[in-house]
């Protein structure tokens, strides 16, 4: 059993102040593995409070921000002195393949790498305003930040969420999701390790409607940076409504992926797979509807379907394994409702479907597909959030373009085809923060990723992650030594 029992609050670890633990489950097993603090609305108190001082001390005023980008690169260091460990304990705790959370835990360094860089680079202007006075602005950081984490993803976040907002000098009180709250406490012992000030990132396990709620609406807190799904970003920005909080969401998708009969097909049929599958299918980037341009579209739900058979379920510390199970119970009821929901939404099944029978005890689903899948069904609009793919077929352009983007989100959409033409128009057209051709889901540090619609607000990644962690001021100086016009006078 992994034990913790104190949370990281101001540069010490203290005990949550009821006292109370709670425990999180080995999904793979659908056993209890690790007890965690429970931190609650005291604690979050706590935590505010000492960003709070983070940023009236030596973070904001007398460390440079090349020594800041500095701090980053050293905890960059120490993330992959650990990487093994940490991706061993999340695939425990989210039951992610341990190939994958290696893979994230690295990119976690590289995030914060890229940002660290970014860190003495952040200039304000000045601007010729009029020629008797000196005009400039200063980009000053927002203050304190709540970062609240989801369970799909943590170890990625911790660079997409930290790296900015470090990089911008802001300070920090991060809550990660309650069903995976292990490697964030590891991440407090690493942030205390490579020797950041007391309290400029603080790390509070919880629940989501008590420490996240407590977050959300707390006076001391100047933004959230949230990701999770739609409908708790809603409850976050009703209750950051109270001192205005600036928000950043990242919330779920449905992306279209659309394959035209011109494109490389063998190609495609790799990339589309991956893309509907990768870590059981609990990513807000899935590729779930999966267009076919009529003339390929019978050939590629065969291969699909053959495709999605060969994927290896396996134990998440099982190397040789491709998926892993769901995060939780939930999630795994959840994708298995969605399955009835297509069956009797008159989907036609071609893989899958069911719980593979060689693993009868964790949250494990077979990667499934349907095909003719209709786009105003319940399986085409809704995130399902598990390894169900929905193929539909199309004849037009225009057709397709139509089906893509009735939805309610628009994070990911990904195109297919060899008329470079073609490939520019759909560009334009998609409604999604991010279209990719003839690749799918190009997520990087350097690449300015978030969602139209419910995808979300505001953008991570990419040099513009930075902006949402800043205020602009503006300066300005009367260099004229004259006696200004009196309108008062007379
Ligand atoms: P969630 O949105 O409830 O959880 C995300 C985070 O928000 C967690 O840290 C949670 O503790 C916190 N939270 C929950 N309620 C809160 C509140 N009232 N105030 C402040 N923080 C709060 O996601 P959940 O319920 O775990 O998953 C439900 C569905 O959401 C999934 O089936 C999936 O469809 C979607 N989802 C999408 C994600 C994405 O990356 N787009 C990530 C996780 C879930
Ligand atoms: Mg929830």
């Amino acid at each position: 059993m992994q034990e913790y029992d104190r949370l990281f609050i101001g540069g010490e670890w203290v005990l949550p102040r009821s006292g109370k633990r709670f425990e999180s489950v080995d999904p793979s097993l659908d056993k209890v593995w690790a007890i965690v603090p429970e931190g609650d609305a005291d604690d979050i108190d706590a935590a505010v409070a000492a960003a709070r001082d983070a940023l009236a001390g030596p973070w904001r005023h007398t460390i440079t921000p090349t020594r800041r980008g500095a701090l980053m690169l050293k905890l960059a260091g120490l993330i992959r002195r650990d990487a093994e460990r940490l991706a061993e304990l999340e695939s425990r705790d989210n039951g992610k393949v341990v190939r994958d959370t290696l893979n994230e835990i690295q990119r976690s360094a590289d995030w914060l790498t890229y940002f660290a860089g970014a860190a003495d680079k952040i200039e304000g202007k000045q601007i010729p305003y009029r020629p008797d006075a000196l005009a400039y602005t200063r980009r000053e950081p927002v203050g304190v930040v709540g970062a609240i984490l989801p369970w799909n993803s943590p170890m990625s976040l911790y660079g997409w969420k930290l790296g900015p907002a470090l990089a911008a000098g802001c300070a920090i009180v991060l809550k990660p999701a309650e069903q995976t709250p292990v490697t964030a406490l590891e991440l407090g012992k690493l942030i205390e390790e490579a020797g950041f000030p007391a309290g400029v990132v603080n790390i509070v396990t919880g629940f989501g409607t008590v420490a996240g709620a407590a977050l959300a609406a707390h006076p001391g807190v100047d933004k959230i940076s949230f990701t999770g799904e739609h409908s708790t970003a809603q409850k976050i920005m009703a209750a950051a409504a109270g001192n205005l909080k600036r928000c950043t969401f990242e919330c779920g998708g449905k992306a279209p992926h659309i394959i035209f009969a011109d494109a490389d097909l063998e190609k495609a049929a790799i990339v589309a797979t991956h893309g509907a599958f990768r870590s059981t299918g609990q990513t807000c980037s899935l590729g779930s509807r999966l267009f076919v341009q009529r003339p390929a579209y019978e050939a590629f739900v065969a291969t699909m379907a053959e495709r999605a058979r060969r994927i290896r379920v396996g134990m998440p510390l099982d190397r040789t394994s491709h998926i892993g199970p769901h995060t939780s119970r939930e999630q795994q009821e959840k994708t298995l409702s969605y399955i009835d929901i297509g069956k009797g939404e008159g989907a036609r099944l071609v893989a899958g479907g069911g719980r593979p029978a060689d693993l009868p005890n964790g949250y494990f689903v077979e990667p499934t597909v349907f095909a003719d899948v209709d786009n105003r069904s319940r399986l085409a609009q809704e995130e399902v959030f598990g390894p169900v793919l929905a193929m539909i077929p199309f004849d037009t352009e225009d057709e397709v373009l139509a089906m893509a983007n009735d939805t309610k989100y628009g994070l990911v959409a990904g195109v297919w085809t060899s008329d470079i033409a073609r490939a520019h128009r759909m560009a334009s057209r998609i409604e999604a923060g991010l279209v990719s051709v003839n690749t799918y889901r190009p997520i990087h540090w350097m690449l300015p990723y978030g969602g139209f619609k419910l995808s979300g607000i505001g953008r991570e990644n990419g040099l513009e992650a930075i902006d949402q962690f800043l205020e602009t001021k503006t300066v300005v100086i009367e260099l004229n030594e004259e006696m200004p016009a009196d309108p008062f006078a007379s």
